[in-house]
Formats: structure tokens, C-alpha cells, sequence
């Protein structure tokens, strides 16, 4: 359920932690924000300590008067709720709130996110909190606009195997299953003796001696996902009885562990946190000539891509919550941006529709776990450099205010359960969705494309003229139907519909569409270095699937094999396509849609909103592109 709320213009945003700050520059830093364009800023987060001192001694009167400095400078507050810090003393009254790793670890207090989602009693003191917070502000005509918690999934903490855990999950087996003997039936448990008589003897599937039933460990993951919406949903609906303000969720990049659009339907609007250079080098995998040529302006398809994704998750409304202003602390290297980057950065953002994009933090702190991470200003209050560009941004604003993103032609599916069933049994040790989905995002983009990216259970393709869906474990009702009415060109594949609900493989054999006689026979997967070269260049590596039917071969080995088969709207694709290969396949599917494709320069990227074209310049040095010359980190705006 969604509060409906008015449309936002394009406004910079600042993270900012007055606890951390004596009293007497908290007006000064109110003035300076205000001097720079900044908008928003979001506070409150992990305040919970200084919030609620001791059970149930609150003290509100440094929030009050933050809340207030800032509302009398002109900024909006953004207040999160603290709940990713709960502080010592509740640790010491719910001594089993903590989460509890794969081996059986509890996770310690000292640092962030060590509460275990299934646990009932932490969650009623959440509601507690949350309700305090949103009685005391809801009507605060300076907070417009509510954060819960802080990046779900943040430190790999979804799944516990804590007692909670165990409790929660076997109740969500029996209303899922309703009998024992309908899991075994599920999951396949006659397969090594492991039948179950009732739903009090299911255990965790860690710990086990091989690897546990996939369909055990998928179940657990949907079961943890769902223990996410819930904790989520809770502290919404607290909110929504106190404000009419937009609530957001801060979600990160790359992460898949539960699924955001389940978590996005309860909210107002996605954002997520972006930290480009330590994305490229911490998170990506990719080359390392890659990461030395992007190495402090990141990589020039990443941003975009989870732009796209959230855009998705908050049904077309969301924010950066948390753009990287300078070297951060937590990548295993933390570069300097190139001078530009945090202006690029937040253009990029605004291009894909993004309505705020907000730096982090205000000031660097010269104390605790970030101390070496920067801010738009430094430890002495001196401006950092990312501060000149934020300026910079809010000017720029003011001219083009208006927040939205052009249509797209061509949509990508993205789902988190396919996510996690790669993951359980990827078969190929680099089978890896989210590379799999971003290989094809960023073979679209070097074309120079707008890209939507469409939820699994998508039911209407109508606004599209081709559709990628990719390793889609299991194809959803509503999207089968769609696809059979779509008019454009569908590429399915590798290993779409190849899993059934159960995490079994279907029969008749995937991918079983229908009107297309394909049938992947078998499948193989290829260590680096290996690869089967296919007849018009390029080649397949990581996955290969023998394909059968016939239906006819768009593309083939050098050997005459089929590697992709058509009728009608749908391809199958049966092997991880090279990037030659991949692009190859997109621009022929594009000219045959009638989809205008244009060659992209490396590191040069490309986004229209409805009214603008934005160029942006990921090289460390100049472009000349379409007669105009961009410099290094370079955004180049021009009416459409
Ligand atoms: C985010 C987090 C922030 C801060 C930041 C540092 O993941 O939400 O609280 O830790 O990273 O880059």
C-alpha cells in the first residue's frame, strides 16, 4: 500500500550526523549546506545510543533542535529510523538478538546490523523506537520524508541461523507446505533418506555434512527475504499512522540477498547508496586494466545500472540516498575521484530520473570506523573538493529542475529468487546472475540505448520493442502470458525457465515455450580460458547448452551447432555469449525491431531524458563524440 505523493523536482541531498558535532556548529553547517543548493538532508540513522540513552529514558532535545536548525536554514529532513544500531543496553536486555552466522557464530556487538531479523522481541523494541520517533515528528513540518533502517543486507546479515531463525522458518514451511509430506514431495526428500515426519524436525541448512537439498536452502532464502518485508512493512506502517511524508529504504549495490521489489511495494520510492570507485575496485570483478583505466571514475555502466534497477524497485520514484564524494574507507583500495566525478556521478543519476541525489557525508569524521572516509567537507571544516562540484550540480538544477527519464525501447529483466538460485547450485563455479544480467545491461548500453529493467512477474510488454531475460530461473505466469502476446523481439536465455517453483528441472525439458521447438538437451559449464568460437565470430564461454527442436538456428558454432533458436517473437539463447558475440546478437535484434542503435566510444556514455540528451565521459581523458568535445569526467548536456 502506497501513500500517493506529489511530484518532485530534481534537489541535491547531504547526509549529516549532528550527534557527532558540538551544538554550536550546527547552524553554521545548516548555512553552508543551504549556500551550496543542498535540499535535503537525511539524519537520525544510527542514533538510537543518544536517542534512548537507557530503556525507555529518552532524550529529544538535541533532535529537536537539529531538526529545527536545519528547517530554519531551509533544508528538508530525511529522518531514518535507527534501527540498523541497536544500542548496548538492548543487546544486554535481549542477549539472543544478535544473528548468528553459517557456523554457528553469534554475531558481536561493536560495530552495526548484529540484530537478527526473526527475532520477536527485537522486533517489538524496533516498533517501539520507530513509534517514538514518528509520534514525536510525524507532523514536523520539517521532516518530509522517512528512511527505515539502513541497507538491508549490509554486511551479509539476511540469512541467520540463530534459534529465531529456526522458529520462524519452520512456521513459514508448515503455512507454505501445510504437510510434511507435501515438503518431501517438494523438496525431493526421498533422495538420500531425508523425509521428514513433521515440520519440528526441520532443521537450518548450514552445517550440514555435503551440500544441503537446494530446495531446502531456496526455501530458507525466500523465508529469509520475506523476514526482511515483514521487519520493513512493520516499522511503514508505524510510520503511516503518524506522517504523510515518503518513506524510503537505502538499498545497496549488488546486493540480491532478499528481494527489493517485495520490499519496494511497501514504500514511497527506492533509493540506493552509490560508492562508484569502491564498487569497481571491492565488488565487480572485473579485469584488472579495467579497474586501473576506470580506477577513480568508476565503472561507466555500474551507476547506471542499478539507476535502472531502482527505478524499477520504486515504480518509477527513487533517490541516491548516498553518493561517494571523495576516497572511501571500506574497498581494499580507495582512490581519489578525478576532478568532475561527483558532478558526473549525481548527472548520471539525474539522467536515469533520479529526484535527489545526496552526498556522504557533510563533514569526515575524525573518529571511530570511517574516520578514512571522505565527505564534502574535511575533519577541520575546510571544503573537501567534491564540495565546489555539488555546488556546481545545484546550479546546473536550477536551470533543468525538473526530475524524469526518457522512455525506453528495450527492457531486462532482473529477479532476486533467480539470484539465489544460481548461487545454490550454479553448476559452473562463475555461473553468476548479477554478471550475466550486467553483461547484457552493458552490451545495451554500448549501443547507446535507454534500458528499463522490468520485475519477473512483469505483465505487460507492450512499451517494448525487444526484451532480454536472462537466466531467469523460473518464468512467472504473468510474464509467460505477456510474452505470448508480445509483438517485439524476446531474447530468453541462458538457463531460463530451467527450475521449477521446487527447484527441480521441469519436464517436458526448459525452456518450454511455447511455439518455440527448443529443448535444451544438456548443459555443460567452462573454466576460464576455454571457450566454443561460434561461426559469424565471437564465442561462448562460462555456459553452453546443447539445443534441440526446430525451430530455426539464428546463431551457430563453427561447428554448425544451434546456439540460438527462433519463431516467431521468441529467441532462445542456449550459452553465456562473449562481449563480441552478446553485441553482435543485440544489434541485429535492434535493427530488426527498428531500434536505433549507435556505436558508443569506450567509457563514453549516453542517457536522453524527455527534454535532454546527457553525454558522459568516464575516460581519464577527452572525447570528441557526435562533433562535440568532452573533457575527462566530462558531462555534456544539450537539449534533445
Ligand atoms: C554505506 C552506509 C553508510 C556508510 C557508507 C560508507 O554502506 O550506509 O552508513 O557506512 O557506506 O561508504
Amino acid at each position: 500500500m502506497t501513500t500517493a505523493s506529489p511530484p518532485l523536482t530534481r534537489a541535491l541531498g547531504v547526509c549529516y550526523y549532528p550527534e557527532h558535532w558540538p551544538q554550536e556548529i550546527w547552524a553554521e553547517d545548516a548555512a553552508r549546506m543551504a549556500e551550496a543548493g543542498i535540499t535535503w538532508v537525511r539524519i537520525g540513522e544510527f542514533a538510537w545510543s543518544r536517542i534512548e540513552p537507557a530503556p525507555g529514558r529518552f532524550d529529544w532535545d538535541w533532535l529537536d533542535t537539529a531538526i529545527e536548525t536545519l528547517g530554519a536554514a531551509g533544508l528538508k529532513v530525511v529522518l531514518g529510523t535507527p534501527t540498523a544500531t541497536p544500542p548496548r543496553w538492548l543487546a544486554t536486555k535481549l542477549p539472543d538478538m544478535f544473528a548468528v552466522d553459517a557456523e554457528g557464530r553469534p554475531r558481536g556487538f561493536g560495530s552495526r546490523r548484529h540484530y537478527d531479523f526473526s527475532h520477536r522481541g527485537f522486533r517489538a523494541e524496533c516498533a517501539r523506537i520507530v513509534t517514538a520517533l514518528a509520534t514525536r515528528y510525524g507532523a514536523n513540518p520539517h521532516v518530509a520524508a522517512w528512511q527505515t533502517d539502513n541497507e538491508y543486507g549490509c554486511h551479509d546479515t539476511i540469512l541467520s541461523y540463530s534459534p529465531a531463525a529456526l522458529s520462524a522458518f519452520r512456521d513459514w514451511l508448515a503455512q507454505k507446505y501445510q504437510s510434511p509430506e507435501a515438503l518431501n514431495r517438494a523438496w525431493g526428500n526421498v533422495f538420500w533418506s531425508m523425509d521428514y515426519s513433521g515440520f519440528d524436525e526441520i532443521g537450518l541448512p548450514n552445517l550440514t555434512v555435503t551440500e544441503a537439498n537446494p530446495s531446502h536452502v531456496m526455501d530458507l532464502r525466500r523465508f529469509a527475504s520475506d523476514e526482511v518485508v515483514s521487519f520493513n512493512r512493520l516499522q511503514v506502517e508505524i510510520i503511516r499512522r503518524h506522517s504523510a511524508a515518503p518513506i524510503l529504504h537505502n538499498y545497496m549495490g549488488r546486493v540480491v540477498d532478499f528481494d527489493h521489489f517485495k520490499v519496494g511495494a511497501d514504500l514511497d520510492a527506492a533509493s540506493w547508496d552509490s560508492y562508484p570507485l569502491g564498487f569497481l575496485i571491492g565488488r565487480l570483478g572485473a579485469s584488472e586494466a579495467h579497474k586501473a583505466r576506470f580506477l577513480r571514475q568508476g565503472d561507466p555502466d555500474n551507476q547506471a545500472f542499478h539507476h535502472d534497477l531502482y527505478r524499477a524497485v520504486g515504480r518509477g520514484r527513487w533517490w541516491v540516498m548516498e553518493q561517494q564524494p571523495g576516497p572511501v574507507n571500506w574497498a581494499p583500495w580507495n582512490a581519489d575521484p578525478l576532478p568532475g566525478m561527483a558532478r558526473l556521478w549525481a548527472w548520471e543519476a539525474f539522467a536515469h530520473g533520479a529526484e535527489t541525489v545526496s552526498y556522504f557525508r557533510w563533514r569526515q569524521a575524525p573518529f571511530a570506523q570511517e574516520q578514512m572516509h571522505a565527505g564534502l567537507l574535511r575533519p577541520d571544516s575546510a571544503a573537501a573538493p567534491a564540495l565546489a562540484e555539488a555546488t556546481q550540480v545545484a546550479r546546473e538544477l536550477a536551470l533543468e529542475p525538473e526530475a524524469g527519464t526518457a522512455a525506453a525501447p528495450v527492457a531486462l529483466v532482473f529477479d532476486y529468487e533467480s539470484a539465489w538460485a544460481w548461487k545454490i547450485q550454479p553448476q559452473g563455479q562463475d555461473f553468476d546472475y548479477f554478471d550475466l544480467v550486467t553483461s547484457t545491461y552493458r552490451g545495451l548500453r554500448a549501443l547507446g540505448l535507454n534500458i528499463d529493467i522490468l520485475p519477473p512477474d512483469t505483465g505487460d510488454l507492450s512499451a517494448y520493442r525487444l526484451v532480454l531475460v536472462p537466466g531467469l530461473a523460473t518464468l512467472s505466469a504473468p510474464l509467460t502470458a505477456a510474452l505470448a502476446r508480445f509483438q517485439g523481439r524476446a531474447i530468453l536465455g541462458p538457463r531460463t525457465n530451467a527450475k521449477t517453483e521446487d527447484f527441480a528441472i521441469p519436464v517436458p525439458l526448459p525452456p518450454a515455450l511455447p511455439g518455440l521447438d527448443c529443448t535444451v538437451a544438456r548443459v555443460e559449464s567452462l573454466p576460464p580460458g576455454t571457450e566454443i568460437p561460434l561461426s559469424g565470430g565471437g564465442a561462448i564461454q562460462r555456459w553452453h547448452e546443447v539445443l534441440e527442436g526446430s525451430a530455426e538456428a539464428r546463431l551457430t558454432t563453427t561447428t554448425g551447432a544451434p546456439v540460438a533458436m527462433t519463431a516467431g517473437p521468441l529467441t532462445y539463447l542456449g550459452g553465456w555469449l562473449d562481449e563480441t558475440a552478446l553485441k553482435d546478437l543485440l544489434r541485429a535484434a535492434c535493427a530488426e525491431t527498428g531500434v536505433e542503435t549507435t556505436e558508443m566510444p569506450e567509457g563514453l556514455r549516453r542517457r536522453d531524458t524527455s527534454r535532454l540528451r546527457i553525454l558522459l565521459n568516464y575516460n581519464p581523458e577527452p572525447v570528441t563524440f557526435d562533433g562535440v568535445t568532452i573533457p575527462a569526467a566530462g558531462v555534456h548536456i544539450s537539449p534533445l
